[in-house]
């Protein structure tokens, strides 16, 4: 009788051990995945953007006094708009998806820099300054012309 019951107490305890290490490797795979975008922006058709209020027509658009929202549609290859153009001294949040497959938005010689994910809206927030050009790239490779594939961003006054 002694015996057995020390069994059970090990069989439970391996089962729980079994459980939390199945929990905490769920936990650590899906964790990051998800914090690389915003979370707070709903999923997205990336077969029917043609249909979305925001990205049926990429632009950028007056939101606040000195802030501006940029929707922004990767596809292979290239960016839309192509150029985007913001003004100076704003703030300027950028909505990025794409219509076909993975790419990256980044804007080259910044920190802005963000995984363009089909069905997910990517978010970055940037603070422009004085007038200025910037390379957009794609650091993700997605297919023939990745390498190719860039945009432009016009800061002007
Ligand atoms: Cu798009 Cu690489």
């Amino acid at each position: 009788m002694h015996i057995h019951a020390y069994e059970k107490l090990w069989l439970a305890a391996s089962v729980l051990l079994i459980l939390f290490l199945l929990g905490s490797v769920t936990y650590g795979a899906v964790g990051p995945g998800v914090a690389m975008v915003s979370d707070s922006e709903p999923a997205i058709d990336a077969g029917a953007l043609d249909e979305d209020d925001r990205f049926s027509e990429p632009r950028v658009e007056q939101v606040g006094e000195n802030e501006y929202a940029a929707y922004v549609v990767a596809r292979q290859f290239g960016f839309q708009p192509d150029p985007i153009v913001v003004p100076a001294n704003s703030t300027v949040t950028f909505y990025v998806t794409s219509a076909d497959v993975i790419h990256g938005f980044e804007v080259a010689g910044t920190n802005a820099n963000t995984m363009v994910v089909p069905g997910e809206v990517s978010e970055i927030t940037v603070e422009t300054d004085g007038p200025a050009e910037y390379g957009i790239v794609c650091n993700e490779y997605c297919g023939a012309a990745h390498h190719a594939m860039e945009g432009k961003l016009e800061v002007v006054s």
